[in-house]
């Protein structure tokens, strides 16, 4: 069975020490928990990862990740920050393709697919974001804009490869709105995009990657929403700025995992 995996993107919130008692609060949380069988994974903003990486090896509680990463290798490219400096600070995941990066700074999937490519030289995962616009839902083109998102910027990677990556389908509709998709709409296309791996690597890929959603996940619907079949987890974003929600989200990812 796969496992579960919560990943919390923090965005562009919180100041160092918000962050700092943020991370300690969810540290107290999971120790009072019992044992935490989901991964969980935390992605603060750039200048808050070493804290992170540190607390990470500390504790070993969870994993760090990133919310974006330079298309480029290195060099004159002033305010980006490369793949291989977040591994040198012991950043394990990286954010690809999120629709905020796809709207405001004009990423296009030509542009993730380097992106993708840079992480996984780098020996990182990277969780590769897809998701329509309402428009393009509306018009039915849901699966079209999906397919297409993957098939440009994430199935380049061989064979090997793609074993690295995870996917979060995150209907931009949803993001950020409060307006989640229902359990049916998350598994349908989770299953759609099942079937993608498998049409472009084979079945053993398509059993073995994890499929994240993510749009208003929270301590409410969580547990609804995990227990669909293709469903391996969400990416979660306002919830996991209030630790005792986003604990509750990855106990409950937990409860679903089967000893
Ligand atoms: P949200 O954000 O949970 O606040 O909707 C999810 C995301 O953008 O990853």
């Amino acid at each position: 069975m796969r496992s579960k995996i919560v990943a919390g993107n923090w965005k562009m919130n919180l100041t160092f020490d918000e962050a700092d008692e943020l991370v300690n609060d969810m540290l107290d949380r999971l120790d009072e928990e019992h044992e935490m069988k989901c991964e969980v994974i935390v992605c603060p903003p750039f200048p808050y990862l070493e804290m992170l990486t540190d607390m990470e090896y500390e504790e070993q509680k969870f994993n760090v990740g990133a919310q974006n990463c330079s298309a480029y290798d290195k060099g004159a490219y002033t305010g980006e920050v490369s793949a291989k400096m977040l591994k040198s600070l012991d950043v394990d995941y990286c954010i690809i393709g999120h629709s905020e990066r796809r709207k405001y700074f004009g990423e296009t999937n030509e542009i993730l697919a380097e992106k993708v490519n840079r992480v996984i030289e780098n020996n990182m995962s990277p969780i590769y974001c897809v998701g329509e616009v309402l428009e393009e839902r509306e018009a039915g083109r849901h699966f079209e804009v999906v397919k297409e998102q993957l098939e440009k910027g994430l199935f380049h990677l061989d064979g090997d490869a793609i074993y690295d990556a995870i996917i979060a389908y995150e209907p931009v509709w949803a993001i950020g709105t409060g307006k989640t998709a229902t359990p049916e709409q998350a598994q349908e296309m989770h299953a759609y995009i099942r079937q993608l791996v498998k049409e472009h690597y084979d079945q053993a890929a398509a059993d073995d990657i994890r499929i994240l959603y993510g749009g208003s996940c929270n301590a409410k619907n969580a547990t609804e929403l995990f227990s669909q079949p293709d469903v391996d987890g969400g990416l979660i974003g306002s919830a996991s700025l209030k630790a005792e929600d986003f604990v509750s989200i990855c106990k409950q990812a937990s409860k679903l995992m089967k000893d």
